[in-house]
């Protein structure tokens, strides 16, 4: 993760880093609320500006370890408080509430050697959080944690990650006054 800021950074551009475990967050309360007042999420809490940040940052990195089989239990309240950012069309099926234009990156870490292993839930946070809301994908590491070769060791993917951010940071369109 931090590669890929440091890549983003080296163009000019700014990134925020959001440890989800260090911010008191809640999950989805299932009040129904974002279907009628649409973009918005009505849980309260540290997560609420971040989610607002969604629709006007340029792009979004997600990181996140593989906890028994699936995406960690942190990232699956994020995922949940995400459905406030998706509208429901009248002939079924869902629109984005983000702005169009966004790109998105991930960065998963798991135990097991079989990088094919976790792709389904791989698959399912890349849509919830990056696809499914319209953004483009810029790149995708999938990191084997291992004593032999933590990631701050290993080279070639911190070089694959710094290019990520480079390339998230020169997607930002030049020029533009936002009002
Ligand atoms: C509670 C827990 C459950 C885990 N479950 C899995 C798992 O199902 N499959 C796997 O490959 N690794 C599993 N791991 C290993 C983590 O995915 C791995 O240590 C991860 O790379 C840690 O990332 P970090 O160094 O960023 O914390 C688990 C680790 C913990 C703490």
């Amino acid at each position: 993760m931090e590669a890929i800021f440091e890549g983003v950074r080296s163009q000019g551009a700014t990134s925020k880093e959001i440890r989800l475990h260090d911010i008191n967050m809640k999950g989805c309360m299932g009040c129904l609320s974002c279907r009628t007042e649409i973009g918005r999420c009505k849980q309260n809490d540290d997560l609420s500006p971040f989610l607002e940040e969604i629709k006007t940052a340029d792009g979004i990195v997600m990181g996140c370890p593989i906890y028994m089989y699936r995406i960690s239990g942190q990232m699956k309240l994020l995922v949940d408080r995400m459905y406030s950012l998706y509208a429901n069309l009248p002939q079924g099926g869902y629109k984005s509430m983000v702005p169009a234009g966004k790109t998105y990156a991930l960065v998963v870490s798991q135990g097991a050697d079989n990088q094919e292993l976790y792709q389904k839930s791989i698959r399912y946070l890349a849509g919830m959080t990056g696809s499914g809301l319209g953004m483009e994908e810029v790149g995708r590491i999938v990191h084997i944690n291992s004593h032999d070769k933590p990631a701050e060791k290993n080279g070639e993917m911190l070089k694959n990650a710094f290019e990520i951010g480079q390339k998230m940071a020169r997607n930002i369109p030049k020029n533009i006054t936002v009002e």
